[in-house]
């Protein structure tokens, strides 16, 4: 967030959006449904691809609720009005999904079977293994709708899933440590090599998925 912050505006948004509220706290729960479900998808894909592929193609998952104190952010750097409504048809990275996968390929084929599932419906798609981000940032970005089933409804929640290797997410931590979100802005021979060291990466995930490959 900007370092001149409208402090009034910002408190009247906290003060609009109370955690403790009912209908907030429903919709957080929504939110924390749907990432089990996801989390449950990639468990049931990487349980059975492990069987065709004799290894299994997910290392690990970790997922996240976006925290009050950030979805406030959002709101306020996105003038957005702080009402539950709104938090659900435009902020679409409240539930996330990390899914850090063996090699490259791994998350093609596996974001192939997961959008082909047919209730899940894609919102948007953002590939940035294929144009990584100028910071050198890798991973594939999906943004997500399933189907949660509540006692008398089903509901479409929004999921932001990101399908990344490891070496992609070590790179992604160390440099968000480094600096992302924090402000700091570094010397451009800075950013230089901290681009270089995410070709590094990449180089080597597919180094080692051609020595796999050809094992
Ligand atoms: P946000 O409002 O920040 O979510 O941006 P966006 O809606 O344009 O989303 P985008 O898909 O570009 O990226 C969102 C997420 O990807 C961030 O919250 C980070 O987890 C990750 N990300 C994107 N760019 C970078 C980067 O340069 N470095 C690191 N470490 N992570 C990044
Ligand atoms: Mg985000």
């Amino acid at each position: 967030m900007s370092d001149k912050i409208d402090i009034v505006k910002f408190e009247s948004i906290k003060s609009r959006l109370q955690e403790a509220a009912q209908p907030y706290r429903e919709l957080m729960s929504c939110y924390k449904c749907a990432m089990m479900e996801v989390e449950t998808k990639f468990r049931v894909l990487d349980e059975e691809l492990s069987l065709e592929y004799d290894r299994n193609p997910i290392e690990s998952i970790k997922t996240r609720l976006k925290s009050h104190e950030s979805i406030i952010d959002k709101l306020y750097t996105r003038n957005i009005q702080p009402i539950p409504e709104n938090i659900e048809s435009q902020i679409y990275d409240i539930a996330g999904v990390r899914v850090i996968c063996t090699f490259p390929s791994d998350i093609y084929m596996l974001s192939k079977a997961f959008l082909g599932q047919d209730d899940v419906k894609l919102v948007e798609i953002k590939d940035y293994i294929k144009n990584p981000k100028p910071s050198g940032y890798r991973s594939l970005h999906l943004i997500v709708e399933v189907p949660i089933f509540l006692h008398d409804e089903k509901k479409f929640v929004k999921v932001e899933v990101q399908l990344r290797t490891m070496s992609m997410d070590w790179w992604a931590s160390q440099e968000h440590k480094i600096k992302y979100k924090k402000n700091v802005s570094l010397s451009p021979e800075a950013e230089n090599e901290l681009r270089q060291c995410a070709e590094i990466a990449a180089e080597l995930d597919l180094k080692m998925e051609k020595i796999a490959k050809n094992i």
